[in-house]
């Protein structure tokens, strides 16, 4: 497809109560709205928990054919060469560094989000040795404070968990490496990179972020910012499908030095000589540990198809046009229903998402779900709502408030239904 061209679409210029039909013209003028075609999203569904799970890309399954009947199938083993299995890791890296502001040779896709913030936290205390203190935030998504806490014990250093404004004052000497999530997962507030990373260079700490709000939601500038390291999901907004591989970058600078703890054969320099010293790959690559998950990574890279051409700033227009619809929306037609925004309305300090609070929200989400309005549920009262702009309309904001609406009107939350809860939230 062509470049998309940028378009800030003024939804702040309606001062009267808006009505669907604001909604269908801001439709009208937005130049992204043919990208909702790269996507096989089912009738009827309003998908806002693509910060959760991606949709569906449409050049998906047909990658996912023929990498199934052909490249395993028939090629069997022969595909690690002949189908260019092997290099998927760095290629898919390569694809995606564009969508995080890196260059293409200081990103890799392997493993989950957890295991590579694992490696690379380990590999940033041995950067900073005689360092004492992981910092990190208070409230960020459990598994980066699970993992800094288990590398803690693991190294013999302190995880030390602050609230997210006191991030700043909090970074001296004693830090060796913060980790932060750029765009907090339950109220989308999201820390100036800029700033952070270079106030914890200044007292020579190392910075890693986690990206997994950020890629493929937003511009994001890694190098502009001067970033050591980050992370990021690859099953949420760059909509790689269920258990999708993650990313890694590393900025270039730190390549050579890098030591990362799992020392594992796909991130040794010569993994098909077969040699009993571990010698680590050059670059990026020491990353790698064990074999490639090769279907997530075929199925990520049919999905970042989804991006080509596309503008990275005029995404972020409009999902700050669907953000900005949405909280004005949530004012003009759920006043009295009890619910609180726990997000800022300042759209300069959120990511993509915006979360509402109210008590009953477990089972307010539950029938939103049973209409095709889909969102998710973060304990204990947040009910959350992510935009990906490729895909979404101005008037599916509309027609989600209208059948939240609905739903507080009617008390269908209050079903039997509803209030039970299930597995996954
Ligand atoms: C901020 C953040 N980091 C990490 C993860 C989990 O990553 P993974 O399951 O790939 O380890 C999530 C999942 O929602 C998340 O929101």
């Amino acid at each position: 497809m062509n470049a998309v061209a940028q378009h800030p679409i003024p939804t702040g210029a309606i001062t009267r109560a808006i009505t669907r039909a604001d909604c269908q013209r801001l439709d009208e003028a937005d130049t992204l709205a043919p990208c909702r075609e790269r996507f096989a999203l089912p009738a009827g569904v309003i998908y806002l928990d693509g910060n959760s799970l991606g949709a569906m890309p449409a050049a998906v399954p047909a990658r996912m054919q023929r990498a199934i009947e052909q490249e395993w199938a028939v090629g069997l083993i022969r595909s690690w060469n002949d189908a260019d299995w092997y290099p998927a890791p760095q290629r898919v890296g390569g694809q995606l560094a564009r969508l995080v502001g890196a260059q293409p040779h200081e990103v890799i896709v392997a493993d989950s989000t957890s295991v590579n913030l694992f490696k690379l936290l380990v590999a940033a205390l041995r950067m900073r040795p005689g360092r004492t203190v992981i910092l990190g935030e208070d409230g960020n998504f459990p598994t980066d404070a699970y993992i800094a806490g288990g590398v803690a014990e693991l190294t013999g250093t302190r995880f030390q968990p602050v609230a997210a404004d006191d991030v700043m004052a909090a970074l001296d000497e004693n830090v060796a490496v913060l980790t932060l999530t750029h765009v907090n997962y339950k109220s989308g507030q999201r820390y100036d990179m800029a700033a952070v990373t270079r106030r914890a260079h200044e007292v020579g700490a190392l910075v890693i972020w986690d990206l997994a709000h950020t890629a493929g939601a937003m511009p994001c500038e890694l190098n502009a910012c001067e970033a050591d390291f980050a992370v990021g999901c690859g099953y949420k907004y760059l909509n790689g499908g269920p258990g999708a591989p993650s990313f890694a970058f590393v900025a270039e600078r730190h390549q050579a030095a890098l030591r990362q703890p799992l020392t594992g054969w796909h991130g040794h320099a010569r993994p098909f000589e077969f040699g009993q010293q571990y010698e680590p790959a050059p670059g990026v690559d020491r990353l790698l540990v064990g074999t490639a998950p090769q279907l997530g990574l075929i199925s990520l890279e049919a999905a970042l198809t989804a991006f080509d051409g596309v503008d990275m700033n005029a995404l972020r227009a409009k999902s700050v046009a669907l953000t900005e619809l949405f909280i004005a929306l949530a004012d003009q037609e759920l006043a009295g229903f009890g619910f609180g925004l726990a997000t800022t309305r300042d759209a300069d300090q959120r990511g993509s998402q915006v979360s509402l609070t109210h008590e009953q929200g477990y089972a307010i989400v539950q029938a939103l779900i049973a209409r095709g309005v889909i969102g998710d549920f973060r304990a204990p009262d947040i009910l959350r709502f992510g935009f990906a702009a490729l895909y979404l309309s101005h008037a599916d904001v509309w027609d989600a408030v209208a059948a939240l609406k609905d739903v507080m009107q009617h008390r269908v939350w209050a079903r039997p239904e509803f209030m039970a809860r299930k597995a996954v939230t």
